[in-house]
């Protein structure tokens, strides 16, 4: 067998310490992978001057999958947008034509203490976020700084998406959902935005294709708050870009952690670049604490969509329940009490249970 090419771009903060031990479990399953590094984000700047440097993106492209860690620093918060490090990632999905981001959010057990949530709403709580991640406010144009009628200055940018864009991204939703509980309940600001009253019509025309599907709309505030108060109440939630970028972080503090959220970027074809949905939180990089559990579910996903492997996928997935129910926490899901362990350390853990 041909062995599947894999494009480890590690990032800032905390990306390479947690991409590591991604890197380490996908080792250990001796499945025929070869891999290969280049620098992205703020290390790719310090080294290239380019947040996505030529050599970087041309290896994304040969590549099967893409494994990602996080990008950016405050450090270069003064750069102008398309210099800055996120640049990178927002070049990535759009290059690979990455448009369906797929984040699941559900309640481990063990970690009932961890979340937020009362422990009989969480009990519940198993939930898909589809988000649109190649379109939107995020992509549109015109875009940029002016003067404006009244002599100020002012930034603005333009929120759009064609008929196309939505119908393939609430197809992929559909067709998640057939998969689970079967329902679908698509976001979005329509009693407001044209972009959203669009959105609305061409989701609820495509579900006409998907009988088997239950279809329901929600305004994005009512979303926060149903998410907030009984997230147990959604199966699929499809949404756009930027209000996708939203809902998942609050998914994420649900989960007990942002920590433990992967995501898979899926195109047309089986590529894919996978990712946990948090930063790089520079604040505790280096320091052997956080989490790589979102970074080893990644490589979970990235099994399972672009390599054709689920039960491999499935392994990992079962050793960190496994880890989880021993009670083994990193600093962001230990409850008061509970003693923490370090980055490489729940990684190790994991690597047993394999
Ligand atoms: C995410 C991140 C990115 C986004 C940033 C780093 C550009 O917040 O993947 O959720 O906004 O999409
Ligand atoms: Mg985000």
């Amino acid at each position: 067998m041909k062995p599947a090419r894999i494009a480890v771009l590690a990032g800032d903060g905390v990306g390479p310490e947690v991409t590591a031990q991604a890197v380490a479990v996908l080792k250990r399953l001796g499945l025929p992978l070869e891999l290969a590094e280049a620098p992205v984000g703020g290390a790719a700047i310090e080294r290239t001057g380019e947040p996505l440097p030529a050599a970087t993106l041309a290896l994304a492209r040969e590549a099967d999958a893409v494994l990602f860690g996080a990008v950016g620093d405050a450090r270069y918060d003064r750069l102008p947008r398309e210099k800055r490090p996120e640049q990178a990632i927002l070049r990535l999905r759009a290059e690979l034509g990455l448009f369906a981001n797929l984040r699941p959010a559900r309640a481990y057990a063990p970690l009932a203490a961890a979340s937020p949530l009362k422990p009989e709403r969480f009990a519940r709580f198993d939930l898909l976020i589809v988000r649109e991640l190649t379109g939107d406010v995020y992509f549109g144009t015109p875009r940029g700084r002016r003067t404006n009628e009244r002599g100020l200055a002012e930034g603005y940018d333009t929120m759009r998406y064609d008929e196309g864009e939505v119908r393939r991204i609430a197809r992929v939703a559909f067709e998640a959902a057939r998969e689970r509980r079967r329902r679908v309940c698509s976001v979005d600001k329509a009693n407001v935005l044209e972009t959203s009253q669009f959105w609305r019509e061409v989701v609820a025309d495509e579900a006409r294709h998907h009988p088997q599907v239950e279809l329901e709309h929600m305004y994005v505030d009512n979303c926060a708050m149903q998410l907030a108060l009984a997230p147990d109440r959604f199966d699929v939630i499809l949404t756009g870009n930027l209000f996708g970028d939203i809902l998942s972080d609050e998914a994420g503090a649900l989960t007990g952690s942002i920590g433990m959220l992967p995501s898979a970027s899926l195109g047309e074809k089986g590529r894919g670049l996978y990712e946990p949905i948090h930063g790089s939180a520079p604040d505790i990089a280096g320091r052997d604490r956080a989490n790589p559990l979102a970074a080893i579910l990644s490589a979970a996903l990235m099994l399972r969509h672009s390599l054709g492997e689920p039960q491999a996928a499935a392994r990992i997935e079962a050793a960190v329940e496994a880890v989880l129910a021993e009670g083994w926490r990193t600093a962001d899901i230990a409850a008061v009490g509970e003693r923490p362990i370090g980055t490489a350390a729940m990684a190790a853990k994991v690597l047993e249970k394999l």
